[in-house]
């Protein structure tokens, strides 16, 4: 890739042994940063979006345990474990779909686990959180590079929700792919899905992709499907919060929808994520737990009303794309192709093995 551009924002960070996140529910209209002092002012952040997007909860929640581990009372042998084994049962609790949750909690809870003292388990829990951290970076560096090579000069993308720094606490996965794509002079242009109900769309995606200076308009998400059939989308390109074994990938609802659209007028549909993000113990899409989140967000744009009083709604959060849909998925490995199952089976080995990334899969 080009050299490595630094987001103009730090997202998340570990500062003086508390937890700093950009609070997104604010964003784009106010840059703020907010320090969180406790366990469950991390969950609170986890569970109203202050930080969403799958890597970016991951790592919020590492630090959530680094966090517990220093507000233990020190001394007692095991207390640090104790505190946090139940730090990571509530932070758990907060986000259903996104697998870089589970899979960061348990990361740090078994480097805890192997640590003699309390002391060395503090220690532990804030070094496996930055390590998890780094290497986030790391792989949004490779995907934006490999992702990047998929695309022709002069090519309007469209992209679905935010999957910018604001989403990982790295480069991004799609969007870093697309911001890389225009630095090359590949990428001429970028359509956003606004991404109702929660607009990540219209208001991180576009706050982001102004920060870097990428053009870019903001769609209707049901716009995208007549623009693809006017020909003027040469390539789709979204993130994940869960690849199943099979490459049936979960992400913001309204994806799938895209997918449909994308192969009915034959336009490549691509995801990026990083390996983090695929979870080989869920076979297939249909085992996926979908997030169903409260009916007011669809009821209420920005917090106003649009529905009569006493309207349901449904709310799943997340849909499944199946793996047919799917022409690659760009990991910190190289680009998977179909079939997934072979594919990504073999991304996760090599990763296993600690083979030098970039040499998978194409
Ligand atoms: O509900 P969100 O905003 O957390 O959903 C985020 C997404 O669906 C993203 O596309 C996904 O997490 C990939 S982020 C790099």
């Amino acid at each position: 890739m080009t050299a490595p551009y630094e987001p103009p924002y730090e997202p998340i960070a570990w500062v003086d042994r508390c937890v700093r996140l950009l609070d997104q529910t604010l964003l784009p209209h106010e840059v703020r940063y907010i320090d969180l002092p406790t366990v469950e002012a991390v969950a609170e952040a986890i569970e109203v979006m202050r930080v969403r997007g799958a890597p970016a909860i991951g790592i919020t929640a590492a630090y959530g345990l680094a966090l517990a581990a220093c507000l233990a009372a020190p001394g007692a042998d095991g207390s640090v474990l104790r505190a946090v084994e139940d730090a990571a049962v509530r932070l758990g609790a907060t986000r259903p779909t996104a697998v870089n949750l589970r899979w960061a909690l348990d990361r740090v809870t078994a480097r805890v686990r192997e640590a003699t003292g309390d002391a060395s388990a503090v220690a532990a829990a804030i070094e496996e959180a930055q390590r998890i951290h780094e290497e986030q970076r790391r792989a949004d560096e490779a995907m934006a590079g490999a992702g990047a090579n998929l695309l022709a000069p002069g090519s309007t993308v469209l992209t679905h929700c935010n999957t910018g720094a604001l989403a990982t606490g790295g480069l991004g996965t799609a969007l870093g792919v697309i911001i890389e794509g225009y630095r090359r002079g590949l990428v001429r242009h970028v359509l956003v899905d606004e991404t109702r109900p929660r607009l990540q769309g219209a208001r991180l995606t576009a706050w982001e992709l102004a920060q870097h200076g990428v053009p870019h308009e903001v769609i209707a998400d049901g716009a995208a499907a007549s623009l693809m059939a006017g020909g003027e989308v040469a390539a789709v390109i979204v993130g994940a919060d869960r690849i199943a074994a099979n490459g049936d990938t979960a992400n913001k609802v309204g994806t799938y929808g895209a997918a449909i659209a994308a192969r009915y007028h034959s336009v490549p549909f691509y995801v990026a994520a990083p390996l983090s993000t695929v979870d080989p113990a869920t076979p297939s899409g249909g085992a996926i737990p979908i997030e169903e989140r409260d009916a007011s967000e669809v009821l209420a744009v920005d917090g106003h009303p649009v529905a009569p009083e006493g309207t349901r709604a449904r709310n799943p959060a997340f849909d499944v794309t199946p793996a047919a849909l799917i022409d690659g998925i760009v990991t910190e490995r190289g680009v998977l192709r179909p079939p997934f199952a072979t594919s990504i089976a073999s991304a996760l080995a090599e990763a296993l093995a600690g083979a030098v990334p970039g040499t998978a899969g194409g």
